[in-house]
């Protein structure tokens, strides 16, 4: 036991999923002093203490869970959907995160869009679907750009964006008829199209209380200037400029209170990560919400946790016991950090796996994390590739310039396979010149 009698390790945590955001939550919580082990399952190559449970295997992680004495936190999205909060609270074990009935704000498109409606919460005209040829005829008729959503989870593959009513019309094929995402794509929601800049915004949540954590951008599309398919995320980074003082009071006033409300009165209260994923339009500079998300981002999650300065743990904790009205606001780092997501070539297409990683063996201090998302140890501790985002390195810098240019700086000293490595090179840049926001408040 220690000293100081406040301060007694033995709060033992389970992480479940595999990828860099995972990995970002385990070693922020390693930092606190009040946990003592980290279980992942089933964790990466950058994780230790993996357990070789997958996240859909709900009675077995809550076996695990109560053996060893666990407070569980989930990473994905696809166990909220299906229960793990209500099966591990029925087993009065501790978890952070939404019940099933909450977690359709993500796992039904329809059903998040009918919320905001009835919520006040600004956010693109839709209608939602089952009938193609329904769809097909209401696209045609509408004079604004189209967006394509399957209403289930689709691991970011079910949205598609539309130039012309040509391109929804083969949407709409591509989701309904070919089901390409599966079932996820028996219903759609059709929504109108908006300019802007997007940002990340995500808020802890006790069903009453909110705190907000450091605003964030993600970079979704492939290539360069945000060209090629959608993917789940190439790089993102903390805190954006776009998100000032006047924009962060309208996004708690306009969208997540009355979220929160809506929850209580209309659904079931949500605990958890609320994301909001929001694009400012262009023209009106007004926040629109696309989406809903009921977990951490990532990659929006490795810089914020590298930029945390208190201790997530305790609000973790405070959360599911619904005090988080007595905790203060979260301390953040005033400094900015960038994520480059490294992917196999090919990603999110074909890729090859199975190459080694050359490159993790060099320090490269205490302003830079290299976190893992598709990788596996081999013996000798070495590590390979194993799925399409491989890497998020993740470095501190007093300007966006700096972190920028240090992450980057790690990113061209490893690779793997015959130039089989892929990222983008414009991460963060567009705001690189950009001096600290007007108020570095998050
Ligand atoms: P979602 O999963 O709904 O956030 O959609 C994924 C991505 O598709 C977003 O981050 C946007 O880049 C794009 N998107 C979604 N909805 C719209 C919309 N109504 N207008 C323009 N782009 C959108
Ligand atoms: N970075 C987007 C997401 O986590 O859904």
């Amino acid at each position: 036991m220690s000293q100081d009698s406040d301060v007694v390790k033995n709060n033992n945590v389970l992480i479940i999923g595999s990828g860099g955001r995972e990995h970002a939550l385990g070693w922020k919580l390693r930092q606190s002093d009040i946990v003592q082990k980290i279980y992942f399952a089933p964790g990466n190559g950058g994780t230790f203490q993996n357990v070789n449970i997958q996240p859909t295997e709900i009675d077995k992680l809550a076996e695990f869970a109560k053996k060893n004495e666990c407070f569980t936190i989930v990473g994905p999205e696809t166990p909220l959907a299906n229960g793990i909060v209500d099966y591990f609270v029925k087993e009065r074990l501790r978890i952070f995160g939404p019940t099933r009935q909450a977690a359709l704000l993500e796992s039904s498109k329809e059903f998040a869009k009918q919320f905001m409606n009835k919520n006040g919460i600004p956010t693109p005209v839709f209608r939602a679907f089952s009938d193609p040829e329904e769809a097909k005829n209401y696209a045609v008729k509408q004079k604004t750009g189209l967006v394509i959503k399957a209403d289930g989870l689709a691991s970011g593959k079910g949205v598609i964006v539309c130039n012309n009513s040509n391109e929804a019309i083969d949407a709409i094929d591509r989701l309904m008829v070919k089901r390409e995402c599966g079932i996820a794509g028996s219903r759609i929601v059709v929504e109108e199209r908006l300019s802007g800049e997007e940002c990340s915004f995500i808020v802890l949540c006790d069903s009453r209380t909110i705190i907000p954590l450091a605003s964030s951008q993600d970079h979704k599309r492939v290539f360069d200037n945000d060209n090629g398919p959608n993917t789940g995320g190439m790089g993102s980074y903390s805190p954006t400029p776009i998100v000032d003082e006047n924009l962060y009071n309208t996004i708690i006033k306009q969208i997540m209170e009355p979220a929160v409300k809506g929850m209580i009165h209309h659904v079931t209260p949500f605990k958890g990560f609320l994301y909001a994923g929001i694009m400012i339009e262009e023209l009106t500079k007004q926040p629109y919400l696309l989406e809903f998300n009921v977990r951490m981002g990532d990659p929006e999650c490795q810089p914020i946790m590298m930029r945390m300065k208190s201790d997530l743990f305790r609000y973790l904790e405070s959360a599911i016991n619904e005090e988080l009205d007595s905790m203060l606001p979260i301390e953040w780092k005033n400094k900015f950090a960038v994520c480059v997501v490294m992917a196999s070539r090919g990603y999110p297409l074909k890729y090859s796996q199975g190459h080694f990683i050359k490159g993790l063996e060099y320090d490269f201090g205490p302003e830079v994390m290299v976190f893992h998302s598709g990788t596996r140890r081999c013996s000798r501790n070495r590590v390979k590739t194993d799925g399409g985002r491989v890497l998020g390195v993740t470095a501190l810098g007093d300007t966006i310039r700096m972190a920028v240019k240090a992450a980057y700086s790690v990113v061209h000293r490893i690779s793997w396979g015959e130039n089989e490595h892929y990222y983008r090179t414009d991460i963060a840049t567009k705001y690189s010149s950009s001096g600290k926001p007007a108020s570095f408040f998050l």
